[in-house]
């Protein structure tokens, strides 16, 4: 039976997709997992005390939770490298506790490690840096007309525009970045360099003021980015790519920034890819 509100069956749908959307994210599932992997050691450790049995060194049991937890990993086709992680988590949570380290110690690191690199379970993007190769062919696909303006969807700690504002400075430059202390950085170094910085959410950004939108970010970022650059940039416009290609597209030009590692900058005219 259809429902007389439109609105509320959407906004129903909304948050259903929501949901699906948190269920869906690799850090959701890989703590589904690691609960479900602790509940099994945990019981057999209780029958194993309730039946006198001589007691196994902590590391045992995290051991065999660290297993089921790979295989759990395995049989939901998780990525390679998550395997380790569930492997080794417990035992190494174990082998840590006994070293005996304050454990204001990992709270430290663990609030180092968000201001460095903002919310990753949710972004799927780290912060690492563009290489210098890399920016020197981003100066080569910038517009020749002065007065583009280009923006780095994150822009972690400013190094691109930087860079790009000395090379070209007859363009505008703008970042927008979401882990607080590359923001800092990039907003100082953006006082120094000529360019602006902002603090938020690169999803929320519109592309449709800008000739040229570079982004590094990962490969789970890629499909929603060429979504959104359809939607969003000019037809004259380019996005640039470092690293990650969009799955199922052709870049308008590549180039290939170091053969021996593979590094790739790739280019996009919105135009030529529009239906
Ligand atoms: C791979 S780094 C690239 C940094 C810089 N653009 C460069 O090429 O050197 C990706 C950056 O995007 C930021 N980031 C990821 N998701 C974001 C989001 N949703 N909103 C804003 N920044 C985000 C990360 O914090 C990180 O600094």
């Amino acid at each position: 039976m259809s429902s007389a509100h439109p609105s509320s069956d959407i906004a129903a749908c909304e948050v259903a997709a929501s949901r699906q959307n948190i269920l869906h994210l690799p850090s959701v599932r890989a703590l589904g997992v690691q609960l479900v992997a602790a509940a099994v050691p945990v019981v057999a450790a209780i029958a194993w005390a309730a039946l006198d049995m001589p007691a196994l060194p902590l590391v045992v049991w995290a051991l065999v939770q660290g297993l089921i937890a790979a295989t759990l990993a395995y049989l939901l086709a998780m990525d390679r490298w998550w395997l380790w992680i569930h492997l080794l988590f417990a035992p190494a949570l174990v082998l840590v506790a006994l070293t005996g380290l304050p454990p204001w110690l990992f709270l430290f690191g663990f609030f180092l490690l968000f201001l460095v690199h903002g919310a990753t379970y949710r972004t799927q993007v780290p912060t690492h840096l563009s290489r210098r190769e890399a920016i020197a062919a981003v100066v080569k696909l910038l517009p020749s007309q002065p007065g583009f303006s280009c923006i780095d969807l994150g822009c972690g700690f400013g190094g691109v525009l930087g860079a790009l504002a000395r090379s070209r400075c007859d363009g505008k430059y703008y970042g927008i970045e979401g882990a607080l202390l590359p923001f800092v950085a990039s907003w100082i170094r953006g006082r120094i360099d000529g360019y602006q910085t902002r603090w938020g959410n690169l999803w929320d950004v519109d592309l449709a003021g800008y000739d040229v939108v570079y982004a590094y970010l990962s490969p789970a970022a890629m499909p929603r980015l060429w979504e959104k650059a359809q939607r969003e940039m000019r037809p004259d416009a380019v996005l640039i790519s470092n690293n990650f290609l969009i799955p199922e597209t052709s870049p308008t030009f590549t180039i290939n920034v170091d053969k021996r590692k593979g590094a790739v900058v790739y280019l996009w005219r919105i135009g030529d890819s529009k239906c």
